[in-house]
């Protein structure tokens, strides 16, 4: 059982790429995404992985064209309405962690009330990082040090005090990251959170990536042997 991971973590890249592949517009790929997004959770849930996050959208995509914007935030609203029944019913709790200041007032209305609806799922939670990057949520996580500690207060803080701070308090950092669409980099995610992380790099796009590649992932991952920096 050791050798399922706690928390599994997934940069969703590609969705892009597979829709000009069809000829389409990019956010005919976004949409496509939403269905792995739904792939997932279920191998997740069914594997006994306890917590699921997704990158849906960083700091740096609010540079992205309006109107593509505007649709990943409609799909982020859709998403909300049609699964929170599927959410309840399969105990699974959703949490919203980002720069949520920058999102519209009725997407931030709609996340607090499914995240208050569903904060009793024990079964796994469900993590969707909307406006986040490691960047800012560590300089978020030192101003609120500061402003609540003051600065003798901070002197002393150790690592797991400070983590408290951050967007990800309470959620035990990734055992697993996943990438898609054969780009190997961290692109500003969960910087402090991933010090000891095992990275797995699929070709997939987002879009193909399904249930039996999330399968294939976790088969891969009972394999690495993680040491933390120590010798076995
Ligand atoms: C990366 O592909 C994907 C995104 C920036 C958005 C991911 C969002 C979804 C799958 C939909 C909404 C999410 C939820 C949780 C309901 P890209 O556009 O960077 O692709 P490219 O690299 O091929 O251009």
């Amino acid at each position: 059982m050791n050798r399922i991971p706690q928390h599994v973590s997934i940069i969703m890249d590609g969705n892009g790429r597979w829709a000009q592949a069809r000829g389409r517009e990019r956010v005919f790929g976004h949409a496509a995404g939403v269905e792995s997004v739904r792939a997932c959770s279920e191998a997740a849930a069914e594997a006994g992985v306890k917590y699921l996050s997704l990158y849906a959208f960083s700091e740096e995509n609010w540079n992205r064209p309006e109107s593509e914007i505007h649709r990943l935030m409609e799909l982020m609203m859709e998403a909300i309405r049609n699964e929170t029944k599927t959410l309840l019913k399969n105990g699974i709790r959703l949490r919203v962690l980002g720069n949520r200041a920058r999102l519209d007032e009725s997407l931030n209305r709609a996340i607090d009330a499914v995240e208050e609806e569903t904060a009793s799922g024990s079964r796994m939670t469900l993590v969707i990082f909307l406006s986040y990057s490691g960047k800012w949520d560590i300089l978020q996580a030192a101003r609120r040090a500061v402003a609540e500690r003051g600065a003798e207060g901070i002197a002393d803080m150790d690592q797991e005090a400070f983590s408290q701070y951050l967007v990800t308090a309470g959620i035990p950092d990734p055992d697993l990251l996943i990438r898609t669409s054969g780009e190997q980099r961290i692109s500003n995610y969960l910087l402090w959170q991933c010090a000891y992380t095992e990275f797995y790099f699929s070709p997939l796009l987002w879009p193909d990536f399904g249930k039996e590649a999330f399968r294939e992932a976790l088969e891969e991952y009972a394999r690495r042997d993680r040491r933390y920096g120590k010798v076995k």
